[in-house]
């Protein structure tokens, strides 16, 4: 099916390690729309934070060779990322560019914390994508071991529930299901299920607003 609809707008949230990443690049490629990481933006700031530079600063002259910079995918830029995630300026400075992402011709699948809940609330559809804090760990935990990290089990679980609680409790944009969105436990289905699952959620819908 092709959302020849235009722009469509899938919005996936949810916590680190929940399988949103994989269901969103699995969601584009399959219905050929564009696709935006936005934890990658706030991912660039934290990590030019940790170089010295003001986060506010680093958002409002973000430029794509920070989207591509090494390092990006490391537990300290996780961290410093979740960091000034809680700045609102350092937000505002960000949302311009995922609004027009987000509606662009042709469609977009756009994943983070507040898709659907601040940057595209008119979104076509809207996923919150969660699994329990031990399996998003253990998963997380995986990655970085074939990744080279030197990491303990018990180090990305305590990481996982750090990062959880700031994304949650914040003030500005925290982390919770968007409404009207659809929730999608992961805990117990394959990678393959759980597309499978999202692939018939934005199918239902784009067969209501056609
Ligand atoms: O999704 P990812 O783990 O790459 O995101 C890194 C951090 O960026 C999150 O912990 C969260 O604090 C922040 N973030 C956010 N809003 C988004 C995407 C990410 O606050 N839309």
């Amino acid at each position: 099916m092709s959302l020849a609809q235009s722009p469509f707008t899938i919005a996936v949230d949810g916590p680190a390690a929940s399988g949103k990443g994989t269901i969103s690049k699995e969601l584009a490629r399959h219905f050929d729309v564009a696709h935006l990481d936005t934890g990658l933006l706030y991912r660039a700031v934290g990590r030019r934070m940790l170089a010295g530079v003001d986060p506010v600063d680093a958002a409002q002259s973000l430029t794509v060779d920070d989207l591509q910079a090494d390092g990006l995918r490391t537990p300290e830029v996780a961290q410093s990322a979740s960091r000034v995630a809680a700045i609102s300026e350092v937000r505002s400075a960000l949302v311009d560019f995922q609004r027009a992402f987000a509606r662009r011709a042709g469609g977009a699948v756009l994943d983070g914390r507040d898709i659907g809940t601040v940057i595209c609330p008119e979104a076509e559809v809207k996923l919150f994508v969660t699994a329990s804090a031990e399996v998003r760990a253990e998963r997380r935990f995986r990655e970085l071991l074939a990744g080279g990290h030197d990491v303990t089990l018990e180090g990305v679980l305590a990481d996982v529930r750090e990062r959880d609680a700031r994304d949650s409790e914040r003030v500005v944009a925290p982390l919770k299901p968007a409404e009207g969105a659809v929730l999608l436990d992961t805990s117990t289905l394959s990678i393959d299920a759980a597309v499978a699952r999202a692939i018939e959620v934005v199918e239902a819908r784009a067969r209501d607003v056609a």
